[in-house]
C-alpha cells in the first residue's frame, strides 16, 4: 500500500528560503506508541527495511543530530551502513557532520561515536556542562558549542549549523528529550515514523518527544500526512509539518 499526497511542497525553495537546516526527525515505533521500553533496555524493535530507511535518510543528510542518552544507551557511531564504504559517493561532498546534544557533557567518552573516522564530530552543551567535562570533550570531538544558560536554544545552534557549516537537511534521530525540544521550538519539518507490530506498555516509556507537551489541540502542531507505505506488518509513514495556522482538524 502506498499513498502520496498531491500536495508535496517545493522543498529546494524552502531550504533556499530559510536560515537554518530543513529538520527531518526518524523514529520507529511501537504501536503502542512508545520508542523505548519503560526500563530504556529495547528500543530497536524495527525490521531490516526500517533499518534501510535510516541508512538512506543517513546518506542525504549534512548533518545527523542525536541525544547524549541515545548515544550512552546505542552505542551508535551515526555511520553508514555496515560493509558500505563510508559516504560521501561523490566528489564534492561531504561526510556529514555528527552533532550530539549533551547539556553537561554526560557522554561516554570510550563511545563507538569517538572511535569512528566518520564525520566530523560537533558536540552542542550549555553552561552546565564542567570544565573538566568540556576540556575531555574537546579531546574528542572537532567542536564543543555552547548554545544556551540550562538549555540548548535550538533555534540559535541550528542557525550556527547552517552559517557554520552549510547544513542545509538535518536528521535528527532521536531521542525524545531532543525531538521534543526541537518540537517545542517548532523546528521540525518532517517526521518519518516506522510503526512496528509491538505492544510494550509502560507509562514511563519514552514516546516521540517528551517535555511538558500542550494543553490543548489548538497549541498541537499540525502535520500533513505525505506518505503511507506498508512492508509486511510496518507502515513507514512520512509526516510533513502544516505551518498555516488550521485550526482544529475538521472531519471531512
Ligand atoms: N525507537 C527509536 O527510533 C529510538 C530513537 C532514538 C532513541 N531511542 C531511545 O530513546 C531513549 C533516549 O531518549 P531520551 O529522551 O531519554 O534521551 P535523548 O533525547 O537521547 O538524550 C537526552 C540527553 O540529551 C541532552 N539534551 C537533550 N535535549 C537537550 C536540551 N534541550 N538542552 C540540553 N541538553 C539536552 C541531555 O544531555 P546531558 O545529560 O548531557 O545534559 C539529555 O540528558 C533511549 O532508550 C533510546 O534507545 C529510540
Amino acid at each position: 500500500m502506498t499513498t502520496r499526497s498531491p500536495n508535496t511542497s517545493n522543498r529546494r525553495d524552502e531550504l533556499r528560503e530559510s536560515d537554518r537546516p530543513f529538520v527531518r526527525l526518524n523514529l520507529a515505533i511501537t504501536a503502542d506508541g512508545k520508542i523505548a521500553t519503560a526500563n530504556r533496555a529495547i528500543s530497536s524493535f524495527g525490521s531490516k527495511h526500517d533499518l534501510k530507511r535510516l541508512y538512506q535518510l543517513r546518506h542525504r543528510a549534512d548533518a545527523i543530530l542525536c541525544g547524549a542518552t541515545t548515544i550512552n544507551a546505542e552505542n551508535a557511531d551515526l555511520g553508514p551502513a555496515p560493509g558500505k564504504p563510508a559516504y560521501p559517493p561523490s566528489a564534492g561532498s561531504r561526510l556529514p557532520l555528527r552533532v550530539i546534544a549533551s547539556g553537561r557533557g554526560h557522554l561516554n567518552p570510550e563511545a563507538r561515536l569517538f572511535q569512528r573516522a566518520y564525520g566530523p564530530i560537533v558536540i552542542l552543551t550549555t553552561r552546565r556542562i564542567s570544565a573538566a567535562r568540556r576540556r575531555r570533550l574537546e579531546s574528542l570531538a572537532h567542536t564543543v558549542k555552547v548554545c544556551g544558560a540550562r538549555e540548548i536554544d535550538f533555534v540559535s545552534a541550528l542557525r550556527w549549523l547552517r552559517s557554520k557549516w552549510n547544513v542545509r537537511e538535518l536528521l535528527c534521530e532521536g531521542g525524545s528529550q531532543v525531538n521534543g525540544a526541537l518540537l517545542a521550538a517548532d523546528l521540525v519539518d518532517e517526521i518519518n515514523l516506522t510503526l512496528c507490530p509491538w505492544i510494550v506498555g509502560g507509562r514511563t516509556a519514552p514516546t516521540l518527544a517528551d517535555g511538558h507537551g500542550v494543553p490543548d489541540l489548538a497549541h498541537a502542531s499540525h502535520w500533513r500526512l505525505e506518505q503511507a507505505r506498508r512492508r509486511a506488518d510496518e507502515l513507514f509513514l512520512t509526516y510533513r509539518r502544516l505551518r498555516q495556522q488550521t485550526g482544529l482538524p475538521t472531519t471531512d
